[in-house]
């Protein structure tokens, strides 16, 4: 099996390329990946001596390029993972997440309509669905809630997501969605709030929560996700959509809290900042669907998922502290400049 990865090179994507690798050593990985400021090829380094591996830089958005990926590797599945994801950014400059997420997504869908293909699967997020109350603790996400989104970024993925359909309904192309809540773990860019914490909480730097520091997440350690996503796209059913959370709701001061506690730092470091502009208050995933249909349940609990990823920046300073600098978006000129 041929599997092109678009956005490899980033947090989740990554995880899903080393997941695969792993999971299916037979099948054919092709990382496809813009390097953005969030792509960082250093991360994909354990595997780019893997025969079953091949990574190709090149944006989701140049048909050209997409067309000519697709005539030399005739892929089986298309995991579209590429994608601006950070919303503060999406805030500041809508335009890209509109290019990248939207039309992005119909490029490659275009390329598997030309080409043909088994399973085109986007990886969408919870955040289309908008914010559920902090005083109605029933109420989950479902595949039926309605689209309801706050944010650019969250209304880029949301156009994608009816764009996919759309693609199924109109032109019958084999496509799934999975909807996953906040994910967490190692590669995680350090601009999202984990990383950002656990970093700064290092340097004795102050910690910004915005707002009141209530609002809400639902964590899933980010290798469950991936696992997830295999399944789908092995068992998952044609123009379905697919839920993916792992029912661990906590307020963003009780993560922060908890990480300057694994640190042995004071809470003093704690600064409340203005609050994010349309600040979705609570996301949380109802995975009842993907649990009874493909049997998919999250393994690694929080307390144990955040303590191996406290653990994990800690020793791969290696790999953050080039970001924090800047100096990583001179990697890919020095290691492929002159080939
Ligand atoms: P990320 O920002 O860490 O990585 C995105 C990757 O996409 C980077 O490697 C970047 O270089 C690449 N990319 C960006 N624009 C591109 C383009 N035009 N062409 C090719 N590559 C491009 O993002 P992430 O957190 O790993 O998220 C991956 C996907 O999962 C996104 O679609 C996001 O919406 C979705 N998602 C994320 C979360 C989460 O908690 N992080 C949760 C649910 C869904
Ligand atoms: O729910 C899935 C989504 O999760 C994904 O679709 C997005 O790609 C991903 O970035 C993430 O979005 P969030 O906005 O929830 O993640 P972020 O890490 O930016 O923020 C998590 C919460 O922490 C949010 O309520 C805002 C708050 N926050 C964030 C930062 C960066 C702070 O209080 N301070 C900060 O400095």
């Amino acid at each position: 099996m041929n599997i092109i990865v678009t956005g490899g090179a980033g947090f989740i994507g990554s995880n899903f390329v080393f997941h695969m690798l792993k999971a299916h050593p037979d099948y054919r990985i092709i990382c496809l990946d813009k390097l953005t400021y969030a792509g960082n090829l250093s991360t994909l380094e354990p595997v780019m001596d893997n025969p079953n591996f091949r990574f190709v830089k090149a944006d989701i958005c140049d048909k050209e390029a997409v067309d000519k990926l697709f005539e030399e590797e005739k892929p089986d599945v298309v995991v579209n993972f590429a994608a601006e994801s950070h919303v503060d950014r999406s805030i500041e400059n809508p335009q890209v997440f509109l290019e990248t997420n939207i039309i992005g997504t119909s490029v490659l869908m275009d390329a598997c309509r030309k080409h043909g293909i088994k399973r085109y699967h986007q990886v969408s997020t919870d955040e289309v669905y908008g914010d559920l109350p902090l005083d109605r603790p029933d109420l989950f996400f479902t595949e039926q809630t309605p689209i309801h989104t706050s944010s650019p970024y969250s209304s880029s993925k949301a156009g994608a997501d009816l764009l996919v359909l759309a693609y199924h309904r109109t032109f019958g192309l084999p496509v799934t969605i999975s909807r996953c809540s906040n994910n967490y773990g190692p590669y995680h860019f350090p601009e999202k709030l984990i990383p950002l914490m656990i970093i700064r909480a290092l340097h004795d730097e102050s910690l910004p929560v915005y707002g009141d520091g209530l609002n809400v997440r639902d964590w899933l350690y980010v290798e469950d996700h991936c696992k997830a996503i295999d399944l789908i796209i092995h068992k998952g059913k044609v123009g379905e959509v697919y839920n993916v959370g792992g029912h661990n709701e906590m307020a963003n001061i009780d993560i922060v809290k908890l990480i300057l506690k694994e640190l042995g730092k004071s809470e003093d470091l704690i600064t409340y900042v203005t609050d994010r502009a349309g600040h979705d208050r609570r996301y949380a995933i109802d995975p009842t669907k993907i649990h009874n249909d493909l049997g998919w349940l999250p393994e690694t609990k929080f307390a144990d998922g955040i303590v191996k990823t406290i653990k994990w920046y800690l020793d791969n300073e290696a790999w953050w502290q080039p970001i924090i600098s800047g100096e990583y978006q001179n990697y890919y000129e020095k290691m492929y400049g002159d080939k």
